[in-house]
């Protein structure tokens, strides 16, 4: 079912890249171990999959602007998670049921081809959406060839329906996809099929005994998790107003772990948790690899936010991934963890000190790095706070009397300091990637995590440790490999 146009579209993308490449390149803030765009923006991650010992990574991508726009597939694949290749485009905009964007999906592997299913997002002259769930599908892995719609929108939902998300479970197929009901509410829906292509709508996931009907306007890119027989729904809500130390950024990402009844939709769960405590993390997907780990990339970026003022748009690009993460699940808690190929990445030890500090200021000059990785393990700690500043505008604090972690950094659309908190007890472990432009830090083995964009002075060239009490620490710190 090739449209016409779509090899035409395909060579403008490329061609963009061809004619804007070197500028990209030459961005001083291009990361060094992140995905990016080759030129234009990228926004979700979708269809992440291990097929034919390779990762594959397909994005939302926009070649033409840095603007959102009707978005294509962009592929990547990897044999480790840090070496990436450039893939031929895999969907373009270029069908009646998908013209204004292929939207957010995923992918499986069955009978040894790829599948991948997206919304196919439609507008009329009037702005009027329409969706489309489609199906593509590939024997090698790089040419996809797209088999149009398999279900649209049910009664009750508006055409705020989008980024199915399938799984296989004892021959069974499910698909959950974010949905609007016609009350304006974000809701995830469940879908179940035998045959992979005719698809039943088993109903809403809630929680009948107490459902969160009140939760934002629309869910995005849900992603249901097995973890032994916990189940976890991943989800990015729009809608919800900011509550204590949570909910700050214009949208959110978390997730609910409980046990879905897969013939029911009925979900028994614990209350919603923040996945990402930073100021950039949204519509994250995850797969099952060939080791078992489950590995989740995030889009390190949200919607409508800062967009404008990114200084990596006068390059002609904007936006990248998170590193890639393992997931685990402790007594109900999703935990974070960079994956152990990373480690791949380090080039140079810098720091490997092991100290004791009281009531002291200690800045560490042996950094001049764009990218670098720090694991900071708190061997004792009592007194009031612990400071450790990256840049002149980027450091975490732990205020160890309010039991809180908090990092600061420089807006960037006003160039004000700007912080995001969290609840911490105790901070036993601060494993940071810093890189050109961006930071994640994962706290206490990945008990919580921030992301952020950083647009600081760089290389970074210095670390200071401020200590309101007495602490017993081991700081390592590597230069870390430009693979991108
Ligand atoms: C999330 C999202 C998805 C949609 C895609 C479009 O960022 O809005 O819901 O499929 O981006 O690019």
């Amino acid at each position: 079912m090739l449209h016409k146009d779509d090899q035409l579209l395909k060579e403008q993308a490329n061609e963009q890249i061809r004619e804007h490449g070197s500028l990209v390149q030459r961005d001083p803030y291009r990361l060094h171990y992140h995905v990016m765009p080759p030129v234009g923006l990228l926004n979700d991650p979708n269809g992440l999959v291990y097929f034919n010992q390779l990762y594959h990574l397909f994005f939302q991508w926009n070649p033409f602007q840095t603007d959102h726009g009707s978005k294509f597939w962009a592929h990547m694949t990897s044999k480790d998670l840090i070496h990436w290749e450039w893939q031929p485009i895999a969907l373009a905009p270029s069908d009646p049921f998908d013209k204004n964007g292929c939207y957010s999906g995923s992918a499986i592997v069955h009978e040894n081809k790829l599948y991948l299913f997206y919304t196919g997002n439609v507008r009329d002259q009037a702005g009027n959406r329409e969706s489309n769930q489609c199906l593509a599908i590939s024997e090698d892995g790089i040419t996809f060839e797209k088999k149009g719609p398999l279900f649209t929108v049910p009664e009750g939902y508006t055409p705020h329906f989008r980024d199915p998300k399938v799984w296989k479970e004892n021959d069974m197929w499910y698909l959950v996809i974010g949905a609007q009901t016609e009350h304006l509410q974000g809701r995830a829906l469940l879908y179940k099929s035998q045959n992979i292509t005719e698809w039943q709508l088993v109903g809403e996931i809630s929680d009948k005994e107490k459902p969160l009907t009140d939760f934002g306007y629309m869910w995005e890119c849900p992603d249901l998790l097995l973890f032994d027989n916990q189940d976890v729904l991943l989800f990015s809500p729009q809608g919800i107003e900011p509550q204590a130390y949570q909910y700050h950024n214009i949208y959110q990402t978390g997730y609910l772990s409980g046990v879905l009844d897969r013939q029911t939709a009925n979900f028994n769960h614990q209350e919603f948790i923040e996945l990402d405590n930073g100021f950039d993390f949204y519509a994250p997907q995850t797969t099952v690899d060939g080791q078992g780990r489950r590995i989740m990339f995030g889009w390190m970026g949200l919607p409508e936010t800062d967009e404008a003022f990114h200084p990596t748009k006068d390059y002609r690009w904007i936006h990248a991934m998170t590193i890639p993460r393992e997931l685990t699940l402790k007594q109900g808690i999703l935990y974070q963890q960079p994956v152990k190929e990373l480690t791949q990445l380090r080039k140079e030890l810098l720091l490997n000190q092991q100290q004791k500090l009281v009531d002291e200021v200690v800045t560490l000059h042996e950094i001049h790095h764009d990218a670098l990785e720090f694991i900071f393990q708190v061997h004792a700690f009592k007194g009031k706070s612990l400071e450790v500043s990256f840049s002149e505008h980027t450091k975490l604090v732990f205020n160890k009397e309010m039991q809180t972690l908090t990092l600061h950094r420089n807006s960037i659309k006003s160039y004000q300091s700007e912080a995001r908190t969290t609840d911490l007890q105790e901070l036993t472990e601060l494993r940071v990637y810093l890189d050109a432009s961006s930071i994640e830090v994962f706290v206490n083995q990945g008990e919580k995590v921030f992301s952020a964009r950083l647009f600081d002075a760089i290389p970074y060239h210095e670390l200071t440790l401020q200590v309101n009490g007495t602490l017993d620490y081991h700081l390592q710190a590597w230069s870390l490999k430009n693979v991108m």
